[in-house]
Protein backbone atom coordinates (compact mmCIF):
# COMPACT_ATOMS: atom_id res chain seq x y z
CA UNK A 1 0.00 0.00 0.00
CA UNK A 2 1.49 3.31 -1.11
CA UNK A 3 0.10 6.41 1.49
CA UNK A 4 -1.50 8.92 -0.95
CA UNK A 5 0.54 11.37 0.49
CA UNK A 6 4.15 10.09 -0.89
CA UNK A 7 2.21 9.94 -4.05
CA UNK A 8 1.55 13.70 -3.93
CA UNK A 9 4.74 14.50 -3.10
CA UNK A 10 6.56 12.51 -5.75
CA UNK A 11 3.88 13.79 -8.39
CA UNK A 12 5.91 17.55 -7.06
CA UNK A 13 8.57 16.80 -7.60
CA UNK A 14 8.66 14.64 -10.83
CA UNK A 15 7.32 18.27 -12.25
CA UNK A 16 10.64 19.62 -11.80
CA UNK A 17 12.72 20.17 -14.51
CA UNK A 18 16.37 19.50 -14.39
CA UNK A 19 19.34 21.24 -15.76
CA UNK A 20 20.73 19.81 -18.92
CA UNK A 21 22.35 16.68 -17.83
CA UNK A 22 22.77 17.68 -14.61
CA UNK A 23 21.80 14.21 -13.55
CA UNK A 24 22.68 10.70 -14.59
CA UNK A 25 21.00 7.37 -13.88
CA UNK A 26 22.43 5.15 -17.25
CA UNK A 27 24.15 2.80 -15.03
CA UNK A 28 21.34 2.88 -12.71
CA UNK A 29 19.03 1.81 -14.83
CA UNK A 30 21.04 -0.98 -17.06
CA UNK A 31 21.49 -2.66 -13.49
CA UNK A 32 18.78 -2.80 -11.23
CA UNK A 33 18.00 -6.14 -11.18
CA UNK A 34 14.29 -6.23 -11.94
CA UNK A 35 14.42 -3.43 -14.75
CA UNK A 36 17.78 -5.44 -16.36
CA UNK A 37 15.85 -7.95 -16.64
CA UNK A 38 12.98 -6.11 -18.02
CA UNK A 39 15.12 -4.76 -20.62
CA UNK A 40 16.98 -8.43 -21.53
CA UNK A 41 13.59 -9.86 -22.83
CA UNK A 42 13.51 -6.54 -24.64
CA UNK A 43 16.66 -7.09 -26.27
CA UNK A 44 16.18 -10.96 -26.95
CA UNK A 45 12.51 -9.82 -28.59
CA UNK A 46 13.66 -9.75 -32.60
CA UNK A 47 10.26 -7.55 -33.01
CA UNK A 48 10.66 -5.16 -30.70
CA UNK A 49 12.45 -2.12 -31.90
CA UNK A 50 13.75 -1.16 -27.72
CA UNK A 51 16.37 -2.15 -26.35
CA UNK A 52 17.71 -3.24 -29.17
CA UNK A 53 16.75 -3.25 -32.84
CA UNK A 54 14.36 -5.84 -34.56
CA UNK A 55 16.21 -8.89 -35.61
CA UNK A 56 15.79 -8.23 -39.58
CA UNK A 57 17.44 -5.15 -39.07
CA UNK A 58 20.61 -6.36 -36.90
CA UNK A 59 20.60 -9.13 -39.83
CA UNK A 60 21.01 -6.79 -42.52
CA UNK A 61 23.42 -4.62 -40.38
CA UNK A 62 25.74 -7.18 -39.55
CA UNK A 63 26.14 -7.98 -43.10
CA UNK A 64 26.42 -4.77 -44.09
CA UNK A 65 28.95 -3.92 -41.03
CA UNK A 66 31.50 -7.81 -42.37
CA UNK A 67 31.01 -6.61 -45.99
CA UNK A 68 32.09 -2.84 -45.93
CA UNK A 69 35.02 -3.32 -43.01
CA UNK A 70 36.45 -6.41 -44.28
CA UNK A 71 36.31 -8.46 -41.33
CA UNK A 72 37.84 -11.73 -41.19
CA UNK A 73 39.88 -14.48 -38.75
CA UNK A 74 42.64 -11.32 -38.11
CA UNK A 75 40.14 -8.50 -37.49
CA UNK A 76 39.42 -7.53 -34.15
CA UNK A 77 36.00 -5.64 -33.23
CA UNK A 78 35.18 -3.60 -30.07
CA UNK A 79 31.32 -3.06 -29.34
CA UNK A 80 30.80 -0.13 -26.64
CA UNK A 81 27.45 -0.78 -24.96
CA UNK A 82 27.18 -4.23 -26.33
CA UNK A 83 23.84 -5.74 -24.39
CA UNK A 84 23.42 -9.09 -24.66
CA UNK A 85 26.02 -9.29 -27.43
CA UNK A 86 23.01 -9.59 -30.39
CA UNK A 87 26.39 -7.83 -32.97
CA UNK A 88 29.28 -9.53 -31.08
CA UNK A 89 28.34 -13.00 -31.60
CA UNK A 90 27.13 -11.64 -34.82
CA UNK A 91 30.66 -10.72 -35.86
CA UNK A 92 32.27 -13.36 -34.24
CA UNK A 93 30.35 -15.60 -36.32
CA UNK A 94 32.29 -14.06 -39.32
CA UNK A 95 35.38 -15.58 -38.00
CA UNK A 96 36.30 -11.83 -36.35
CA UNK A 97 37.85 -11.84 -32.80
CA UNK A 98 35.15 -9.42 -31.23
CA UNK A 99 35.14 -8.17 -27.50
CA UNK A 100 31.93 -6.82 -26.17
CA UNK A 101 31.93 -3.88 -23.18
CA UNK A 102 28.78 -3.50 -21.31
CA UNK A 103 27.52 -2.59 -17.22
CA UNK A 104 25.14 -5.01 -17.50
CA UNK A 105 26.05 -7.97 -15.82
CA UNK A 106 22.94 -9.81 -16.59
CA UNK A 107 22.86 -8.88 -20.57
CA UNK A 108 27.04 -10.09 -20.39
CA UNK A 109 25.88 -13.39 -19.27
CA UNK A 110 23.67 -14.33 -21.81
CA UNK A 111 26.03 -13.26 -24.48
CA UNK A 112 28.48 -15.22 -23.03
CA UNK A 113 26.53 -18.47 -22.84
CA UNK A 114 25.60 -17.93 -26.66
CA UNK A 115 29.67 -17.03 -27.10
CA UNK A 116 30.28 -20.84 -24.89
CA UNK A 117 27.53 -22.67 -26.65
CA UNK A 118 28.67 -21.83 -30.23
CA UNK A 119 32.60 -21.38 -29.31
CA UNK A 120 32.96 -18.38 -30.63
CA UNK A 121 35.85 -15.88 -30.80
CA UNK A 122 33.99 -13.65 -28.55
CA UNK A 123 34.90 -12.03 -25.11
CA UNK A 124 32.79 -9.79 -22.86
CA UNK A 125 33.98 -7.50 -20.29
CA UNK A 126 31.87 -5.28 -17.49
CA UNK A 127 32.98 -2.22 -17.30
CA UNK A 128 32.26 1.35 -18.19
CA UNK A 129 33.14 2.63 -21.66
CA UNK A 130 33.89 5.80 -19.96
CA UNK A 131 35.74 5.09 -17.26
CA UNK A 132 37.32 2.01 -18.33
CA UNK A 133 40.97 1.18 -20.15
CA UNK A 134 41.22 -1.36 -22.22
CA UNK A 135 44.59 -3.02 -22.95
CA UNK A 136 45.13 -3.85 -27.33
CA UNK A 137 43.73 -2.00 -30.49
CA UNK A 138 40.60 -2.58 -32.51
CA UNK A 139 40.30 -2.51 -36.33
CA UNK A 140 36.46 -1.31 -35.63
CA UNK A 141 34.41 -0.30 -32.65
CA UNK A 142 30.84 0.38 -32.71
CA UNK A 143 28.33 1.75 -30.56
CA UNK A 144 24.79 1.42 -31.80
CA UNK A 145 21.56 1.84 -31.29
CA UNK A 146 21.85 5.76 -30.29
CA UNK A 147 23.25 5.47 -27.15
CA UNK A 148 25.34 8.17 -27.96
CA UNK A 149 22.46 10.42 -27.17
CA UNK A 150 22.59 9.75 -23.67
CA UNK A 151 25.85 11.40 -23.46
CA UNK A 152 26.92 15.16 -21.96
CA UNK A 153 29.71 16.86 -24.39
CA UNK A 154 31.69 16.35 -21.63
CA UNK A 155 31.14 12.51 -21.58
CA UNK A 156 30.90 12.27 -25.46
CA UNK A 157 35.07 14.02 -25.76
CA UNK A 158 35.87 11.61 -23.01
CA UNK A 159 34.33 8.84 -25.38
CA UNK A 160 36.14 10.03 -28.29
CA UNK A 161 38.95 10.18 -26.70
CA UNK A 162 39.25 6.44 -25.47
CA UNK A 163 37.88 5.29 -29.09
CA UNK A 164 41.14 7.55 -30.39
CA UNK A 165 42.77 5.50 -28.34
CA UNK A 166 41.14 1.83 -28.68
CA UNK A 167 41.37 2.10 -32.41
CA UNK A 168 44.53 0.71 -34.60
CA UNK A 169 45.78 3.25 -37.07
CA UNK A 170 43.51 2.03 -39.75
CA UNK A 171 40.98 1.82 -37.35
CA UNK A 172 37.21 2.84 -38.12
CA UNK A 173 34.56 3.45 -35.44
CA UNK A 174 30.98 3.46 -36.28
CA UNK A 175 28.25 4.69 -34.38
CA UNK A 176 24.65 6.30 -35.18
CA UNK A 177 22.52 9.32 -33.37
CA UNK A 178 19.31 10.77 -33.44
CA UNK A 179 18.71 13.60 -35.58
CA UNK A 180 16.98 16.80 -35.73
CA UNK A 181 13.75 15.03 -37.29
CA UNK A 182 13.81 12.74 -34.15
CA UNK A 183 13.97 15.85 -31.97
CA UNK A 184 10.91 17.50 -33.91
CA UNK A 185 8.79 14.41 -32.42
CA UNK A 186 9.51 15.25 -29.12
CA UNK A 187 6.50 16.72 -27.15
CA UNK A 188 6.61 17.70 -23.26
CA UNK A 189 4.06 15.51 -21.25
CA UNK A 190 3.12 14.64 -17.60
CA UNK A 191 1.25 10.86 -17.39
CA UNK A 192 1.11 8.48 -14.29
CA UNK A 193 -0.43 4.89 -13.54
CA UNK A 194 0.02 2.64 -11.18
CA UNK A 195 2.23 -0.04 -12.11
CA UNK A 196 3.50 2.37 -15.35
CA UNK A 197 4.35 0.52 -18.30
CA UNK A 198 3.13 -2.54 -16.78
CA UNK A 199 5.46 -3.08 -14.08
CA UNK A 200 8.71 -2.58 -15.97
CA UNK A 201 10.08 -0.35 -13.27
CA UNK A 202 9.13 -2.87 -9.91
CA UNK A 203 8.76 -6.65 -8.53
CA UNK A 204 6.81 -4.51 -6.37
CA UNK A 205 3.83 -2.38 -5.85
CA UNK A 206 4.24 1.16 -7.07
CA UNK A 207 2.79 4.53 -8.50
CA UNK A 208 5.14 5.62 -11.43
CA UNK A 209 5.31 8.77 -13.72
CA UNK A 210 6.72 9.87 -16.49
CA UNK A 211 7.85 13.43 -17.55
CA UNK A 212 8.74 14.51 -20.90
CA UNK A 213 10.70 17.64 -21.02
CA UNK A 214 12.50 19.23 -24.17
CA UNK A 215 15.14 21.70 -24.22
CA UNK A 216 14.37 23.45 -27.46
CA UNK A 217 18.06 25.66 -27.36
CA UNK A 218 19.42 22.32 -26.97
CA UNK A 219 18.31 19.53 -29.34
CA UNK A 220 17.84 17.77 -25.91
CA UNK A 221 14.98 15.66 -24.46
CA UNK A 222 14.51 14.05 -21.28
CA UNK A 223 12.09 11.09 -20.30
CA UNK A 224 12.16 11.42 -16.30
CA UNK A 225 10.41 8.49 -14.39
CA UNK A 226 9.59 8.65 -11.14
CA UNK A 227 8.47 5.18 -9.22
CA UNK A 228 6.92 5.14 -6.06
CA UNK A 229 7.16 2.11 -3.77
CA UNK A 230 5.93 1.42 -0.35
CA UNK A 231 9.69 1.89 1.01
CA UNK A 232 10.29 5.18 -0.74
CA UNK A 233 10.74 6.80 -4.28
CA UNK A 234 13.13 6.27 -7.17
CA UNK A 235 13.96 8.51 -10.27
CA UNK A 236 15.65 7.37 -13.59
CA UNK A 237 16.74 9.97 -16.39
CA UNK A 238 16.33 8.87 -19.47
CA UNK A 239 18.62 11.87 -21.87
CA UNK A 240 18.40 11.59 -25.55
CA UNK A 241 20.56 14.47 -27.26
CA UNK A 242 19.73 14.90 -30.80
CA UNK A 243 22.18 16.01 -33.57
CA UNK A 244 22.82 17.63 -36.53
CA UNK A 245 25.85 15.23 -38.41
CA UNK A 246 28.02 18.39 -38.51
CA UNK A 247 28.02 18.68 -34.84
CA UNK A 248 29.68 15.08 -34.34
CA UNK A 249 31.77 15.61 -37.22
CA UNK A 250 33.43 18.18 -35.50
CA UNK A 251 33.58 16.67 -32.39
CA UNK A 252 35.24 13.59 -33.59
CA UNK A 253 37.79 15.72 -35.73
CA UNK A 254 38.63 17.16 -32.48
CA UNK A 255 39.75 13.46 -31.28
CA UNK A 256 41.13 13.40 -34.49
CA UNK A 257 38.95 11.39 -36.34
CA UNK A 258 37.68 11.78 -40.28
CA UNK A 259 33.75 11.33 -40.77
CA UNK A 260 31.86 9.68 -43.35
CA UNK A 261 28.15 10.45 -43.16
CA UNK A 262 25.55 7.28 -43.42
CA UNK A 263 21.54 7.00 -42.48
CA UNK A 264 22.38 3.82 -40.55
CA UNK A 265 24.30 1.28 -39.28
CA UNK A 266 23.31 -0.85 -42.04
CA UNK A 267 25.04 1.22 -44.78
CA UNK A 268 21.82 3.63 -45.32
CA UNK A 269 22.25 6.31 -47.42
CA UNK A 270 21.58 10.09 -45.51
CA UNK A 271 18.58 11.20 -45.46
CA UNK A 272 17.91 14.52 -43.51
CA UNK A 273 14.41 13.81 -42.93
CA UNK A 274 15.30 10.59 -41.20
CA UNK A 275 15.35 10.01 -37.03
CA UNK A 276 18.32 8.93 -37.37
CA UNK A 277 21.83 8.98 -39.03
CA UNK A 278 25.49 6.83 -38.95
CA UNK A 279 28.83 7.81 -39.03
CA UNK A 280 32.33 6.49 -39.13
CA UNK A 281 35.07 8.03 -37.72
CA UNK A 282 37.98 6.81 -39.39
CA UNK A 283 42.35 7.38 -38.43
CA UNK A 284 43.65 10.10 -41.02
C1 LIG B 1 20.08 0.66 -25.85
S1 LIG B 1 21.16 -0.62 -25.30
C2 LIG B 1 21.91 -1.08 -26.83
C3 LIG B 1 22.62 -2.40 -26.76
C4 LIG B 1 23.31 -2.83 -28.07
N1 LIG B 1 24.20 -1.82 -28.56
C5 LIG B 1 22.29 -3.20 -29.11
O1 LIG B 1 22.02 -2.39 -30.01
O2 LIG B 1 21.78 -4.34 -29.05
C6 LIG B 1 22.45 0.30 -24.46
C7 LIG B 1 23.48 -0.57 -23.77
O3 LIG B 1 24.52 0.29 -23.29
C8 LIG B 1 24.91 -0.14 -22.01
N2 LIG B 1 25.51 1.03 -21.33
C9 LIG B 1 24.89 2.19 -20.97
N3 LIG B 1 25.77 3.05 -20.42
C10 LIG B 1 26.98 2.39 -20.42
C11 LIG B 1 28.29 2.76 -19.98
N4 LIG B 1 28.53 3.95 -19.45
N5 LIG B 1 29.30 1.87 -20.15
C12 LIG B 1 29.06 0.64 -20.70
N6 LIG B 1 27.84 0.25 -21.13
C13 LIG B 1 26.81 1.11 -21.00
C14 LIG B 1 23.63 -0.65 -21.37
O4 LIG B 1 23.89 -1.54 -20.31
C15 LIG B 1 22.95 -1.31 -22.57
O5 LIG B 1 23.31 -2.67 -22.65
Amino acid sequence: MIHRDRIEAARNAAIVRPDPFSVSTAVELWTDPHISQQMLSAHLNPHLDAASRTGPFIDGSLRWIIDRFELGPDSRVLDLGCGPGLYVNGLARSGASATGLDVSSRSLAHARSVAAAENLRASYIESNYLSTDLDGQFDLIVMIFCDIGVLSSTDRAQLFSNVRRWLSPTGSFLFDAHSVAEFETRTEEAVEAPQLMNGFWSAEDYHGFKNTFVYEDTRLALDKYTIVGPDGSRVFYNWAQCFEPEQLTEELGEAGLVSELLGDVAGGTYDATSREFALIGTVP
